[in-house]
């Protein structure tokens, strides 16, 4: 049986790693795109205010930049223009002609020149109206026009520079990286103090079942968690419990069966020793007081055909009638003697005593039958009741195979192998199963339940069923123990 190795099998570091990395994943996406989203709309928010600002700067330049224009003062043009740099990030600021020559610029280089870039050209050339023509990665410019008397004289330019806000977004999303990393990190301490208590109870669990596995059941799980681990940890002590007390039931059944099983057995062995006493005694009345009565009365007739004269007398006849009956009689008594307790199986063992009564069984089945009887490891003799169960179970085989088998031919075997006898009767007959055509064998006659009683009450068995190659097979299998036979020679000596 495989033992459970709980870090293996359960995958204790699998469920940890699956719940950490379970919940830095979560926490690295939810962050990301909470990071991302305010990020990009704090973007959006800080560049709109940024267009705004630009557009109003180059309004207030457009506005206040107007009489000096009309008047074409280019003195008063540059302090405007100086005057609205000075504002928060304005790059550059200048005031054009609509012919896009410049009049004043915060870099006075450059006054006197006309604008280059395509850009800026085609944003004085469009509508005038003020707006953001340019959003450059380092500033928003922005063009307002300059009008007097709904008359286009010039234009007001201005860029503010993007890197304060730029910088600002920078240090947002660097902030929010942060965040993030500090949330996977918190993220990950809990999942880990959570799987260790989910893995306590989780292991005593696993502990439980190995204890389980290997029959201990006197060891409840300890509870240690109140949630659904430990509840299945509750369910599993009461399901051991009953297991306990199932299993206490069924052994002390189990026991109190074998306690009736001994008891009905050793019944049936002193059954059976009992009726072989009886046999034996009837037997033996029968031998001593019947067979002397016989003897007895074969004297008188004796004497009484004597005294009367031999053949002249007319009782003669009738007395030698009367003698000759009497002698039936007493071959008779003994056969019947014989029958109930074999003389042989006492005085010369097992063997022999199968031998006479196979011999016995001659007139009976003249040629139309062999038996043949092999015996192998007799050296010393077997208990009584072994010897006398294993000559019943002998008898009642060969009886059957003259009876119902039909056969020509039944092999008897005995064979002595410590600690049993094994006795094994074939024959090549019809075969004992209804498909063999010997019929239901248990609606019949008592024969094979009494050798199967026999056998039980001294603890062994009997098998019969058909050969492979046709006719029936019996095997007898019979314990013996040996200190008995020596214990009964010992008290045969006496
Ligand atoms: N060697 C055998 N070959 C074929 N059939 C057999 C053989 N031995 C037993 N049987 C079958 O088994 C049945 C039961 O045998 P069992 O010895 O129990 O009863 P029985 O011989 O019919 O009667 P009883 O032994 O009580 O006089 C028999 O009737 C017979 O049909
Ligand atoms: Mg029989």
């Amino acid at each position: 049986m495989i033992a459970l190795a709980p870090d293996k099998l359960f995958g204790e570091t699998s469920i940890r790693r699956n719940l950490v990395l379970g919940v830095a994943i979560v926490h690295l996406i939810l962050m990301t795109i909470f990071v991302f989203d305010l990020v990009e709309r704090q973007k959006a928010f800080l560049l709109d205010e940024l267009d705004r600002r630009t557009l109003h700067h180059a309004h207030v330049l457009a506005v206040s930049s107007s009489p000096w224009v009309l008047s074409d003062d280019l003195v008063g043009m540059e302090e405007v223009v100086e005057g609205s740099a000075r504002g928060s990030g304005v790059r550059h600021a200048m005031i054009v002609d609509p012919s896009g020559r410049i009049l004043a610029h915060t870099d006075r280089a450059r006054i006197g020149f006309y604008l280059a870039d395509p850009i800026s050209l085609s944003a004085t050339s469009g509508d005038r109206t003020a707006r953001v023509y340019q959003r450059s990665e380092a500033a928003i410019h922005a063009i307002s026009p300059i009008s007097a008397a709904d008359r286009l004289i010039g234009w007001s330019i201005l860029a503010v520079d993007k890197s304060a806000t730029n910088a600002y977004l920078a240090y947002a999303t660097r902030t929010g990286i942060l965040y993030t990393i500090a949330a996977m990190a918190i993220g990950t301490v809990f999942a880990f103090l959570l799987s260790r208590s989910i893995l306590r109870q989780l292991r005593l669990l696993l502990r439980g079942v190995d204890n389980l596995q290997r029959d201990v059941l006197d060891q409840p799980v300890k509870v240690v968690s109140r949630d659904e681990v430990g509840r299945v940890a509750e369910a599993f002590n009461r399901a051991l419990a009953s297991l306990a007390e199932s299993r206490q039931r069924l052994t002390s059944e189990i026991a109190e069966r074998r306690r009736a099983e001994d008891a009905l057995r050793t019944l049936s062995r002193r059954q059976v020793g009992i009726i072989e006493d009886e046999r034996k005694r009837i037997a033996r009345d029968l031998h001593d007081e019947l067979g002397q009565a016989l003897s007895g009365m074969q004297f008188c007739l004796t004497t009484m055909r004597n005294t009367l004269h031999g053949g002249d007398s007319p009782l003669d006849g009738p007395c030698a009638k009367m003698a000759s009956e009497v002698e039936r009689m007493g071959v008779s008594i003994h056969r019947i003697a014989n029958d109930l307790r074999p003389a042989t199986l006492d005085h010369l063992g097992l063997v022999p005593a199968i031998q006479a009564f196979i011999a016995d069984q001659k007139p009976l089945i003249g040629d139309r039958l062999a038996i043949t009887v092999d015996a192998a490891g007799f050296n010393r003799r077997l208990p009584t009741d072994v010897e006398m169960v294993a000559y019943r179970i002998v008898q009642e085989g060969l009886s059957n195979v003259i009876k119902h088998a039909a056969a020509s031919r039944v092999d008897v075997l005995l064979t002595v192998n410590h600690p049993q006898l094994i006795v094994t009767i074939r024959d090549d007959g019809v075969g004992i199963s209804p498909s063999a055509g010997g019929g239901p064998a248990a609606e019949r006659g008592i024969g094979l339940l009494g050798m199967k009683e026999r056998a039980a009450a001294i603890g062994g068995r009997v098998e019969v069923k058909d050969r492979r190659g046709g006719g029936t097979s019996l095997r007898a299998e019979l314990p013996y123990v040996l200190e008995d036979v020596d214990a009964e020679a010992a008290g045969s000596h006496r």
